[in-house]
């Protein structure tokens, strides 16, 4: 995609964070813009930033959990812009805790929204998008696609594993069926988001995580994303180069990515386990 100029772009979780920059670069980039989020208050405030100045940008409360909401999100992008080029299934939740303490609840909640919640944005825009000339898909996983084994996550870990599975199989699917529709996967590895805070948006459905070791991986985290993440705005200046370029792997710490794959390249060709994590890590 050369240009991003009348384009229409969908972006979910676009109220905070990595969505919320990738909605500001499309909008610079001179594209029309959908912001879907959960929160109906960080949406509305969002919006407001976003649109300042007549930028052609609407906001539509979505819960990606749920197939009908978005169809209820294509259906309203196709009513305010009569089209859809761009797709990034971008929201995303975290809850965890030591294995045998993590309730059905929990895993259901990181799996709707995190795997079928991209999944399900790609079986309903792509129908969409395929109508385009140039389009394109943004999946957001994590490095944690890349490296199992962070605790305390291994709702989130097996999310992002299955996003990446289904992410490279769409790929090559439509590649080889010379589609005019783009993948591209989104790993980041820590950004300054609310990520850490994620926990907001659990439904009553989801006791809280409050396992102290897991309370304390949670400081950690918000700690290190705070001291030492990425600005989301690189993230979304890098998403932006790949829709350009068609490029797949969009990754924001390729060492960490790298180092996950080559650690269990190494498990597989030599039965030698990797070494453990630290405890408490
Ligand atoms: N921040 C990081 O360090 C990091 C690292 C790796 C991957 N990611 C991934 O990046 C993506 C964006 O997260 P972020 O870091 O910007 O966090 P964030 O919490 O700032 O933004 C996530 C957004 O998703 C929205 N959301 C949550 N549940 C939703 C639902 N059911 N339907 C619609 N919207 C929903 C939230 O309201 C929020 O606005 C996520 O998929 C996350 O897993 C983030």
């Amino acid at each position: 995609m050369k240009s991003f100029t009348d384009k229409v772009a969908v972006v979910t979780g676009g109220a905070s964070g990595i969505g919320y920059a990738l909605a500001e670069r499309l909008l610079a980039e001179g594209a029309k813009v959908v912001i879907a989020d959960i929160e109906q208050a960080a949406l509305d405030r969002a919006l407001t930033t976003l649109s300042a100045g007549g930028a052609p940008v609407i906001g539509v409360r979505t819960d990606v959990s749920d197939p009908a909401s978005l169809q209820d999100l294509a259906d309203r992008t196709i009513e305010a812009f009569g089209k859809v080029n761009i797709v990034c299934n971008n929201a995303g939740v975290e809850t965890g805790g030591s294995f045998l303490t993590i309730p059905e609840q929990a895993w259901r909640w990181v799996m709707d929204v995190n795997f079928f919640g991209v999944l399900n944005g790609c079986r309903i825009f792509l129908p969409l998008l395929q109508q385009q000339d140039e389009a394109h898909i943004v999946n957001t996983a994590s490095v944690a696609a890349f490296n199992s084994g962070s605790a305390t996550m291994t709702p989130y870990c097996a999310s992002k594993f299955a996003v990446l599975g289904m992410t490279e199989s769409l790929e090559i699917e439509l590649r080889s069926g010379g589609s005019s529709v783009g993948v591209s996967l989104l790993a980041p590895g820590p950004v300054r988001t609310r990520m850490p805070d994620a926990e907001r948006n659990r439904p009553s459905t989801v006791p809280a995580a409050t396992e102290p070791g897991r309370v304390a991986v949670m400081e950690r985290l918000a700690q290190a994303s705070a001291e030492s993440g990425l600005e989301p705005s690189y993230v979304a200046d890098l998403v932006v180069d790949a829709i350009r370029e068609n490029r797949f792997f969009v990754l924001t710490h390729p060492e960490m990515a790298t180092a996950g794959v080559r650690k269990r390249l190494h498990w597989m060709e030599t039965g030698e386990a990797p070494p453990a994590r630290v405890p408490g890590t």
